[in-house]
């Protein structure tokens, strides 16, 4: 009777293996970047060299806009950075300084695939997940999640880390807040600095195809 158990085991992981093997050799495939939701809402921790940042991230892709809203750490300054996928960017404040600058850029907000063709490098476990990695064009170093697909962080080549706090699929912000105030549109005011925005660095490299043409 012991005798059956090892062959019947040997029997069993055969089976087993079998079964497995169509999905083993499916998930030793290159894995690609799940592409962004067409609309989200995510909380961003931006650490460039120990300064920390909050951006909240509204993307919404259908109705060609995308928002990144910035705090410094203990900051009382609020930024906003409203892209239109016509080219249009606004960036300003709401209080009483009334800053506003836009610009008018020759490419649109970033497209949900914009990770397409980025070179994968494997697996690394960073903030406590254990993500797949792939590279863009020396530009940009993205980190998603192995199991939820979700973005863990993405890292730029300046250094600039941007850690995924909050991650909401579906989640829109009224139409009401993408209105950039009156005075974006009477006045011309250059004092602010859009270097640090995605967009803007990503623009640094728009020759490489990350943007959608408008
Ligand atoms: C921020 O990044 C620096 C490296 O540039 C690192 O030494 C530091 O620990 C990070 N701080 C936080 C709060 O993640
Ligand atoms: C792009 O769209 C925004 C929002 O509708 C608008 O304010 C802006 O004037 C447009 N820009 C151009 C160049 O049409
Ligand atoms: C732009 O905003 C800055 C900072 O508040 C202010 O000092 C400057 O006078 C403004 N410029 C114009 C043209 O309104």
């Amino acid at each position: 009777m012991t005798s059956i158990l090892p062959i019947a085991f040997l029997l069993l992981s055969w089976a087993i293996a079998s079964i497995l093997s169509p999905i083993v050799s499916s998930t030793t495939e290159t894995p690609t970047p799940t592409p962004w939701p067409h609309q989200f809402h995510s909380i961003l921790f931006m650490n460039y060299s120990g300064s920390l940042q909050k951006i909240d991230l509204w993307y919404d892709w259908p109705n060609g806009r995308n928002f990144n809203i910035m705090q410094d750490q203990l900051g009382d300054k609020i930024l906003y950075d409203l892209e239109w996928n016509n080219g249009t960017s606004f960036f300003y404040t709401l209080d009483s300084t009334q800053e506003c600058k836009s610009a008018q850029l020759e490419v649109g907000i970033l497209r949900p695939d914009w990770l397409d063709g980025a070179n994968y490098l494997g697996q690394q476990t960073v903030n406590g997940f254990l993500c797949n990695v792939w590279e863009k064009v020396d530009f940009i170093w993205y980190y998603e999640d192995v199991v939820s697909k979700r973005p863990v962080q993405w890292v730029f080549y300046t250094g600039r880390q941007a850690h995924v706090m909050t991650f909401e699929v579906g989640a829109v912000l009224e139409d009401a807040k993408w209105q950039a105030p009156v005075y974006c549109f009477n006045k011309k005011n250059k004092s602010l600095d859009v270097s640090g925005t995605l967009r803007a660095s990503v623009l640094r490299r728009h020759s490489q195809g990350f943007c959608s043409k408008k």
